[in-house]
């Protein structure tokens, strides 16, 4: 039994199958596992999360899902289970929904196939509420992360009221019209299900409005609410860019780079982080500025997230394909010679913390965005004075464009605005840069991921 449960769908250990058969182990992937674990540390923390495949499946009945310090509860679900809860219902709907990414005159159909799914959605709610019911002690505090348990805070309330349940979501929320495209009996249960947690936290206010408008919108009361940003830990990311491996990639980009100017970016390849638009910014640069043809690269990594999903997968070749293009019309060749687009899409964290420490200017355009953390990370650890390029739609915007703080803003969809911003970033003068980037750097530094966890926490406590 515990007092304090952490819920989220995916734990700091997954199990692939190697060649030979064996069982591998891989660390946490992703900015909210990553983050949850160097911040549970070794505090004995009960921590719920869901098997995602067979692999993990047979390291739960080997006994090989532990990590030291951390009392791991792994919730085991079937394939099926799995596929309609994680791809169909969180990645293919609800994550389009919040981020307001559908395709209306497409996108999504609500059919027989969909509504087994949400069945799946249920039923993988309801195989963590088990865990939870099972472990939780009296009066227990439950933190649970993130779209995919939009159902389980009823289902808690029903079987344990005397549990504190808070629900952090990591994503935007979506606006009411938005959130009406959804059939109106799920729509309903999803309002009802958050309805169930204690409070539901957002990084920004803006999604915290557009959750409490829904409600309204639905034309009930809206449980309670806080703002919590997430911040980087300073310490641990310095400390990593600072390593040996990192510095051989700063050394080897700048060879590549032979002195030019870098508009860098590093995401999941994702269609909410809006990277054909920036590549389409950036050539519309090289149209009205041609000043900055051969002098400037755009530096893109992009890697590889939920490859599971035609969307992601249709979404990664139209990145490669546009900068293909784009290199093609652009590019000189020769000894000297100049590709404006450097992409990659491996999973390089190195060769990203490099581009962020070099760059002179970090493009972040999510068309929508719960918070963005490169938005900080890059600020932080940039030796360059960039000058941030940063969408509205960016939770991570709030903080950072307060008056002083210094990112440029952009509209997502404004390809020609965007192209401006990146030149009037590339062309602003040195005073101003350093201005700027001091202000982001006292910005991000303000928050750590400390006073984020203390902030569920405190949402969890009896209120006064
Ligand atoms: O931003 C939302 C989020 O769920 C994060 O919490 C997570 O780190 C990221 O998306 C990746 O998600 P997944 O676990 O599906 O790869």
């Amino acid at each position: 039994m515990s007092d304090t449960i952490v819920v989220s769908n995916r734990g700091p250990l997954t199990f692939r199958t190697g060649p030979d058969g064996s069982l591998v182990p891989v660390p946490a992937g992703g900015g909210l596992a990553s983050s949850l674990h160097r911040l549970l540390g070794s505090s004995g923390t009960m921590w719920a999360s869901v098997t995602m495949g067979a692999a993990d499946r047979e390291a739960v009945a080997r006994g090989l899902m532990t990590e030291d310090g951390l009392d791991l509860v792994p919730v085991v679900v079937d394939d099926d289970t799995y596929r309609q809860a994680y791809d169909v219902v969180a990645n293919t709907t609800l994550w389009y929904c919040h981020h307001h990414l559908f395709d209306l005159p497409h996108r999504p159909r609500f059919d027989r196939h969909w509504r087994a799914a949400w069945e799946g959605y249920r039923a993988y709610n309801r195989a963590v509420a088990d865990v939870v019911v099972g472990r939780a002690a009296a009066g227990a505090t439950v933190l649970v992360q993130d779209y995919h348990f939009s159902l389980l805070g009823r289902m808690l309330a029903e079987r344990r009221p005397d549990l504190r349940s808070v629900h952090f979501l990591h994503t935007p929320f979506a606006a009411p019209a938005m959130l009406g495209v959804l059939p109106d009996a799920v729509a309903a249960e999803l309002l009802d299900g958050m309805a169930g947690y204690s409070a539901c936290g957002f990084h920004c206010r803006k999604w915290e409005a557009d959750f409490t408008a829904c409600y309204a919108a639905a034309g009930r009361e809206a449980p309670r609410t806080f703002v919590a940003p997430l911040g980087p830990d300073a310490g641990v990311l310095e400390e990593e860019a600072a390593s040996p491996g990192c510095a051989a990639a700063a050394v080897s980009l700048r060879t590549e780079l032979a002195g030019r100017r870098i508009i860098a970016r590093a995401d999941r390849m994702e269609p909410s982080k809006n990277i054909v638009r920036g590549m389409l910014a950036f050539e519309e640069l090289l149209l009205t500025h041609p000043e900055w043809r051969g002098e400037v690269v755009h530096v893109a990594f992009a890697y590889p997230s939920r490859q599971g999903l035609a969307e992601y997968l249709a979404y990664g070749a139209d990145v490669v394909h546009t900068a293909e293009r784009i290199n093609h019309m652009f590019g000189s060749g020769g000894a000297d010679g100049w590709t404006p687009i450097l992409l990659s899409v491996e999973d390089d964290r190195a060769r990203s913390l490099a581009a962020l420490t070099l760059s002179d200017v970090l493009l972040i355009n999510p068309v929508r965005d719960g918070l963005n953390l490169v938005a900080k990370e890059g600020p932080l650890l940039n030796a360059a004075d960039g000058v941030l390029v940063l969408s509205h739609e960016a939770g991570a915007w709030e903080e950072l464009s307060l008056a002083g703080r210094g990112a440029l803003g952009v509209n997502p969809f404004d390809v020609s605005g965007t192209a401006e911003a990146l030149h009037e970033a590339l062309a602003m003068e040195a005073p101003e840069r350093a201005r700027r980037a001091g202000a982001l750097r006292e910005a991000v530094r303000a928050r750590t991921s400390v006073d984020w966890w203390a902030d569920q926490l405190a949402a969890a406590a009896p209120q006064g």
